[in-house]
């Protein structure tokens, strides 16, 4: 079956091979960072999908999702920062939920920290709707800060 791709870009399954190059846009990317360790246990698991969306052997983007039952929730996206605001991460996400459409799931939950303007935009685009709200989910250097926790209900 040929891979999803978006102008020449491939989007397949995370190899422990990308491991470096997706610890170092991780650590560009997170206040606390996922270890090494993290996503060799996402790889493992059955229930989680871990994805990276390449040009040759750069990688520039990639999700973690878990899968329980008929529930999706979305661990880790992250685009390499001089890949953002070209449409990768709306790729990533809108690829999986026609995916999880086709595998009727019911939800797709995710939870994003409520200073993040950037995913919060990208989540409302795509139909995640506000459910719930975590107080000081997140550490950070001023804090703890709230998560907010989205919902997209996947219509059969
Ligand atoms: C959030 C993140 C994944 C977005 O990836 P991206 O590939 O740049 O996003 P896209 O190009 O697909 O953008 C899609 C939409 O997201 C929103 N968006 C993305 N970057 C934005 C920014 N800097 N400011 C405001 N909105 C932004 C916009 O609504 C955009 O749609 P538009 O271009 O039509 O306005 C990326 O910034 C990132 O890796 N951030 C660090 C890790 C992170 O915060 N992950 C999310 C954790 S919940």
């Amino acid at each position: 079956m040929p891979k999803p791709s978006i102008n020449g870009l491939v989007l397949r399954a995370m190899e422990a091979a990308d491991l470096p190059q997706v610890l170092a846009i991780e650590t560009a990317s997170y206040f606390t960072p996922w270890p090494q360790a993290s996503f060799l246990d996402a790889m493992a698991s059955p229930q989680q999908r871990c994805q990276v969306l390449t040009q040759g052997e750069e990688v520039l983007a990639y999700m973690v999702v878990a899968h329980i039952i008929d529930e999706a929730d979305l661990l880790n996206i992250a685009v390499a920062p001089q890949w953002r605001q070209q449409g990768l991460a709306r790729f990533l996400i809108a690829t999986h939920q026609q995916q999880l459409k086709q595998q009727s799931m019911a939800r797709f939950f995710l939870e994003v920290n409520v200073e993040n303007h950037a995913a919060k935009h990208l989540y409302e685009q795509l139909g995640f709707q506000l459910v719930g709200r975590r107080k000081g989910y997140y550490p950070s250097a001023t804090g703890p800060q709230d998560a907010l926790v989205m919902c997209y209900e996947i219509q059969p």
